[in-house]
């Protein structure tokens, strides 16, 4: 039976298991990157594996979401970044110089490579041939130690191009529709391969928009074959040698096949607040709007900015409407300004911005209260754009242009029909991506001597190995569907202090009750107790690495979210399932023991325990965990497993 492209790549980095779905494997990673919100905990972790250097063939350190540096913390932790690059062998890019996933297109991505990334638009550069992954910090921090990558193996999913897109819809048309199609579920434990005929109508640009939101379908990753498409690109980057051809079989067999007429398209728009609410423009347009944004991971490329600027040659910004342009990589700002467009843009109203996330994740170009911004951006979460009663609407470069142009929603058909000379502007490469790249500072260029850290940056706690006894209070008892939100908030005042653990870890479990830290800390070790679902919500790992930090030992649920558990055996916390009798019986304050040999148990793979309350009564509760979990459990964490397993082959 012939392979995927998918399987083929992870076939060729597979180092454990077997590529059966559901199965756990393990795969080789070519490539890492990190940027400045979870860069600073991935080398802190790094640095605490105590290892010298960078064992993947490259490692990337972007700053790109907090890049204006409101006070010294933010700054502190730019320096730091650059100083842990320099010292371990990583590529660092500078605040300004662009978004992750742009920089990294640009300049790294390359077809038949693995890439594991701290984001989670790491699937990017899929658009190129590269399976790219995203992850948490500490998976990076391994991977770049050289350790495998583990997942579940996903489905492989085709999704069959056919046709050509008609003039005015476009590639952000092309993910809308699958999002419209499928939800923002619909991609989870899975991989997109993109095949048909259609592939080869798309620039890598535009596959790479696709690839890039696919993550909005919840998948594991997206994946374009290579092609002379491919190729031209790569060569426009300078970087022709890397091309290498990609396809999948002929018989290759896929889980299900999904398939788009590129040709049926028509521009849509994903109305508030979820990317999958997807409608053809026509359907809310008349809507009066007060702010257009360009830019984002999504589309601020070259190739997305240059569509609005060719639209607004010689017309103008409406006047109750501000468009803002924040490119994706500073590569695309120097290219725009040396043909003029950016003179275009500023001449037409257009504010120009630097390179950077930014307003994506609501640093800066906040939305009036109660008014109706529309963003080529990829999620447009309540309150995401930094207030709650917001109204964002996701759209291609074309349809916010014909907004800005005309000052509401318009499906830019329609404005061209209205305005009788405005042409569909298409997709257009520049000859060479011949921009400077002197914010790029490689491993042999680097500037410090060690590594820089200022008063915000803390050391990485590391857990003790499991002991045979665990007991101590039950600390905190907390309902069903407990989010990773309300254990550690991710709000701005607090994000900053990402990278000072003690810091942080003050504010743990903080909006379910306040005094939570101290009461922690004060008993020296205990046990929180929840509903069904606890720590659903993001992938944050601090929210187990706080808690493990002020000595909670282990967390009683009804049942857990799956990346939290995962996160939980990561820093070394006992995640055991309990029954909803349990879950009512247990109060806040109860003595709780685990009766076995704690450390004994998880090692002989044992799933049942036995837990006594207040000496008094009994309950089983039980532990569902892989050989490799219960490995990384019974070392105090994953981190600590790591160190150990290096200084043992040292
Ligand atoms: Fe940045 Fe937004 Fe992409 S935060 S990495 S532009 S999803």
């Amino acid at each position: 039976m012939g392979q995927t492209l998918a399987e083929k790549i992870l076939a060729d980095h597979l180092v454990e298991g077997e590529l059966e779905t559901g199965e756990e494997i393990g795969i080789e990673i070519d490539q890492v990157l990190t940027q400045d919100t979870t860069g600073t905990l991935v080398w802190l972790q790094f640095e605490a594996l105590g290892l010298d250097e960078v064992q993947t063939e490259l490692a990337a350190q972007y700053c790109d979401h907090q890049t204006y540096q409101f006070d010294f913390k933010n700054t502190d932790d730019h320096r730091f970044l650059r100083s842990a690059a320099g010292t371990f062998g990583a590529h660092f890019s500078r605040p300004g110089n662009g978004i992750c996933h742009n920089v990294h297109k640009e300049n790294f991505a390359a077809p038949g490579k693995t890439l594991l990334g701290s984001d989670s638009h790491t699937p990017t550069p899929g658009g190129l041939g590269q399976l790219a992954i995203g992850s948490g910090g500490l998976d990076v921090a391994v991977a770049m130690g050289g350790g495998a990558y583990y997942i579940e193996m996903p489905e492989v999913v085709n999704v069959r191009l056919e046709g050509e897109l008609p003039e005015w819809a476009t590639a952000k048309d092309v993910i809308l529709e699958m999002l419209r199609r499928l939800s923002v579920k619909g991609g989870v434990g899975k991989i997109f391969e993109y095949t048909g005929p259609g592939v080869e109508t798309l620039s890598v640009p535009e596959r790479t928009t696709i690839t890039n939101m696919g993550t909005e379908l919840g998948a594991t990753s997206s994946l374009f074959p290579t092609d002379e498409k491919t190729k031209d690109y790569l060569e426009r980057q300078g970087r022709g040698d890397q091309y290498v051809e990609l396809q999948p079989d002929d018989d290759a067999e896929y889980a299900d096949e999904i398939v788009v007429d590129l040709s049926d398209l028509e521009p849509l728009i994903a109305t508030p607040s979820m990317p999958d609410n997807v409608v053809p423009v026509r359907e809310v347009a008349g809507q009066s709007v007060d702010q257009v944004m360009i830019g984002s991971c999504t589309n601020g490329g070259y190739e997305d900015i240059l569509p609005g600027a060719k639209m607004l040659e010689g017309r103008e910004v409406d006047k109750k409407t501000d468009m803002i342009v924040a490119p994706g990589s500073k590569q695309a700002s120097e290219l725009l300004a040396r043909e003029g467009w950016v003179a275009e843009l500023m001449a037409a109203g257009v504010n120009f911005s630097e390179a950077t996330c930014g307003a994506c994740i609501g640093i800066g170009h906040v939305p009036a209260s109660d008014s109706v911004s529309l963003r080529t951006f990829n999620r447009n979460f309540e309150g995401r754009s930094g207030i709650e009663d917001d109204n964002v609407y996701l759209c291609s470069p074309e349809v916010a242009t014909a907004a800005a142009i005309k000052g509401e929603i318009i499906d830019p058909r329609d404005l061209a029909e209205e305005l009788g000379d405005l042409e569909a502007p298409g997709t257009e490469l520049p000859d060479a991506y011949s921009g400077s790249k002197v914010d790029l500072i490689a491993p042999d260029e680097a500037v410090d001597d060690g590594l820089v850290k200022g008063p915000n940056i803390g050391d990485v706690p590391l857990k003790d190995p499991l002991e045979a006894t665990l007991a101590g209070p039950a600390l905190l008892k907390m309902e069903d569907n407990i989010t990773t939100d309300h254990i550690i908030p991710a709000t701005q005042d607090i994000l900053m202090y990402r990278s000072n653990i003690p810091k942080l870890s003050e504010f743990t479990l903080s909006r379910v009750d306040e005094n939570f830290a101290q009461r922690a800390l004060d008993a020296d070790g205990g046990f929180l107790v929840a509903g069904e679902n606890y720590g659903q919500g993001s992938s944050r790992e601090h929210a187990a690495l706080c808690p493990m930090y002020l000595g909670v030992q282990g967390v009683l649920a009804q049942s857990f979210a799956r990346i939290h558990k995962a996160n939980l055996f990561n820093f070394g916390l006992l995640p055991l399932v309990i029954d909803e009798e349990t879950y009512e019986r247990i109060e806040e304050g109860d003595d709780i023991e685990v009766v076995d040999d704690v450390s004994e148990a998880v090692t002989s793979g044992q799933e049942e325990f036995t837990v006594r309350v207040n000496d008094d009564w009994e309950f089983t509760a039980e532990l569902d965990a892989s050989a490799r979990e219960r490995d990384i459990l019974a070392a105090g964490g994953k981190l600590s497993l790591t160190k150990q397993q290096y200084e043992d082959s040292s």
